[in-house]
């Protein structure tokens, strides 16, 4: 298997950037679930500290794998369809713009933010920065529920292209 991407088969670099976020992003969701169903609980007490710096984590990665992603475009496997193209933009969109907008919550929060130690926020006295805290506030928690409805369909529709013997089964390309 090469590092780099081709025709028939996605590289190394892509199944690790694909499967570790997965991974991550599991995790991430079940940090979120665990704080919506059994807020407080000793299960959320645990899990809850890990949400902000593996979110700042998942951002790193999306901005990594796209840019992989934009050198490989013309050595990738092509889409199935049009749908499966604007499908994949979508969940790029997502994972990018969650965390971007939770990381300006917490900067307008005024509270210092150090992701794994590295001091990315200093945090600030006075006022909060209202627009900031809104924003975060109105739709973080949404688009990351619908990345989760989005994620969702996209594994069904890789198993589907599997299960279904005149699809292409797209899952040998990046598996
Ligand atoms: C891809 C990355 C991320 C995903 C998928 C994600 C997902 C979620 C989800 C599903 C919720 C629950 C919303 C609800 O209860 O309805 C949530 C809440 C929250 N997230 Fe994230 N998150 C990410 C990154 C971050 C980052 C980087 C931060 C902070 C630096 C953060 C801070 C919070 C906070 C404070 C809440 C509770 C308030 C709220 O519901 O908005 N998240 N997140
Ligand atoms: C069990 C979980 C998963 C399975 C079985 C799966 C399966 C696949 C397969 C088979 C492909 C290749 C599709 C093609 O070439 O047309 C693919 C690509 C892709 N998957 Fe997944 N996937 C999973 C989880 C995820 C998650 C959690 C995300 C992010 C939210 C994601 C985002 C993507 C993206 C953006 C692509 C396009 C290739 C790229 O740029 O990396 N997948 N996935």
């Amino acid at each position: 298997m090469s590092v780099f991407d081709n025709q028939q088969h996605y590289g190394k670099v892509s199944r690790f950037f694909h499967w570790g976020m997965a991974i991550v992003l599991s995790a991430q969701f079940l940090t979120a679930l665990t704080r919506f169903f059994f807020e407080d609980s000793w299960l959320d007490k645990l899990l809850w500290g890990l949400h902000k710096p593996m979110g700042f984590l998942l951002l790193l990665f999306v901005v990594l794998r796209g840019l992989w992603a934009l050198m490989n475009r013309s050595r990738r496997p092509a889409s199935v369809s049009r749908a499966a193209v604007l499908g994949h933009r979508a969940l790029y969109g997502l994972m990018f713009v969650i965390p971007v907008l939770a990381l300006i919550r917490q900067y307008g929060s005024g509270r210092a933010f150090s992701p794994f130690g590295i001091p990315l926020m200093d945090g600030f006295e006075g006022e909060k920065i209202e627009w900031m805290v809104g924003l975060g506030n109105l739709i973080h928690g949404e688009l990351a529920w619908l990345l989760l409805a989005f994620t969702l369909g996209h594994i069904v529709m890789a198993l589907w292209h599997r299960i279904r013997k005149s699809h292409e089964d797209v899952l040998t390309r990046m598996w």
